[in-house]
């Protein structure tokens, strides 16, 4: 029987088809997107084909109450800050996406995990497509890896490797690149949009059907060459990232999504000659190279998914030597620095229009959260004025358009970080002050004005 093939145009980046080329996505805006790919025909019902490709389990609707509705013990994995934002540990037969820029550090990351889940949890298969398991053994020695259950593979044919997963019967599987990785019974050509979905379809069935806990590693690439992890993310369970600047000594991975835990928890890891080792003090890392007593800075109490965490703001304000002035901010939303802007302006009376404003977060962060608004605020203002923030004082508060400083949540927790990490003042929204905590002075602020004559007078 021969299978007929259909000729489709998939946007690289989001997974659009279409059935001629198109210079742009309509789905998600991308340019020059558009692959052709082949797909086998979809055979009219009834002819040929089984229902089930094979690896699906019988299944029976239960009544609600009989469902067993307890979780999965999870597997901890023995790095913490790995399981911390996998919301607390690996659970089992779970599929995991983690993505990242090259050489940011995934295959290293999982290249740990690897082992020592062999140590505890029986056999795991690491499947390479990029590498030869000599060069993954080089790796793994210089990470210290000796010994456990763990096997290595380099493969990039599907087929096989769920051949080997047959054979071997792994408890957990980690395939080194889900770009690299074609099914040959599929037509399009590897790291294409269809065939990368194909192939973690594939391996969803395998895990799902058999409990293997699945680590899928996936590139991202600026210019899109190879199909976006993007794609991916609907299928998996859950979707980690690697954020941040690989040139840094430190990595953040952030959970994106998770049907296990809370999103937007994060873990940082230090890249050393030995791998990556976990952070447990982050608030100490990002603050390490504070200069204390310099105007334009600000250390705001932000949380991370669960966790509390301090973390400098630098702002520099400086005149316009060009007509308009330049507005550049790093790892704070541009659009909620402009926003901070103008209330600075119309509300508490700076003139910044003839000023070039630069703000940015040490450490190579980014804070989505609006509670960080007071602390970029303040960092502004401070380097307008060439008045440094007090030390040992930390900041946290959204600022609405009023001027207001409106509560965020969580300020008992965020005050007692700052407590820990030595800071004597906490300035936070007056209907957020908590219960005394020792040692520290809580200073409740309504508006902006407010906070900067406190801060800056
Ligand atoms: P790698 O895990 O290969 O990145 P990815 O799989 O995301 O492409 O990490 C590559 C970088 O990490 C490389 O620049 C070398 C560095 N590295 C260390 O600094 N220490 C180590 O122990 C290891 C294994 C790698
Ligand atoms: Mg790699």
């Amino acid at each position: 029987m021969t299978t007929k093939t259909r000729v489709v145009f998939a946007c690289q980046a989001c997974g659009f088809e279409s059935s001629k080329w198109l210079g742009r996505c309509p789905d998600c805006g991308e340019w020059n997107s558009f692959v052709e790919e082949r797909q086998a025909a979809p055979q009219p019902a009834g002819k040929g084909r089984p229902a089930s490709a094979g690896f699906e389990t019988a299944s029976r609707p239960r009544p609600y109450d009989m469902v067993d509705g307890a979780e999965a013990a999870r597997m901890p994995s023995g790095i913490d800050e790995f399981d911390r934002v996998l919301g607390g540990g690996i659970v089992p037969g779970s599929m995991v996406l983690i993505g990242g820029e090259p050489g940011i550090g995934k295959s290293t990351l999982l290249l740990q995990v690897a082992h020592l889940l062999a140590r505890t949890g029986g056999p795991v298969l690491y499947v390479s497509g990029e590498e030869s398991e000599r060069q993954i053994k080089l790796r793994g020695e210089r990470l210290g890896i000796t010994g456990g259950a763990l096997f290595l593979v380099g493969e990039t044919s599907l087929e096989r490797i769920l051949e080997h997963v047959d054979e071997l019967k792994p408890t957990a599987l980690v395939v080194d690149s889900v770009q690299t990785i074609y099914s040959s019974k599929f037509p399009s050509a590897p790291g294409s949009i269809s065939q990368v979905r194909e192939v973690a379809t594939q391996l969803l069935f395998v895990a799902k059907g058999r409990g293997i806990t699945t680590f899928l590693i996936g590139h991202v690439t600026k210019d899109g060459n190879l199909a976006g992890p993007k794609s991916l993310e609907h299928i998996v369970d859950t979707v980690l990232y690697f954020e941040g600047e690989k040139h840094l000594h430190h990595r953040i991975v952030r959970a994106v999504k998770n049907r296990f835990g809370a999103i937007s928890e994060m873990g940082v890891f230090e890249m050393t000659g030995a791998g990556l080792t976990p952070v447990a003090n982050p608030s100490a890392l990002f603050l390490a190279e504070r200069l204390e007593g310099n105007p334009g800075s600000a250390v705001v109490a932000t949380l991370e998914g669960s966790r509390p965490m301090l973390v400098e703001v630098q702002a520099l304000v400086s005149p316009t030597s060009f007509g308009t002035p330049r507005r550049m901010s790093l790892g704070i939303d541009a659009n909620r620095t402009n926003l901070l802007l103008a209330v600075l302006e119309k509300r508490v009376g700076l003139e910044l229009l003839g000023d070039d404003v630069f703000v940015s977060l040490a450490g190579g962060l980014s804070i989505p959260e609006p509670a960080a608004d007071l602390g970029v605020a303040a960092a502004i203002a401070s380097s307008f004025r060439n008045r440094p923030v007090p030390a040992k004082t930390a900041l946290f508060g959204e600022v609405g358009l009023g001027g207001e400083i409106r509560s965020v949540g969580q300020a008992a927790l965020r005050v007692r970080e700052a407590a820990q990490m030595g800071f004597t003042r906490c300035l936070l929204p007056a209907r957020n002050v908590p219960a005394a905590v020792d040692g520290m002075k809580l200073v409740g602020v309504e508006t902006l004005s407010e906070a900067l004559e406190t801060l800056l007078d």
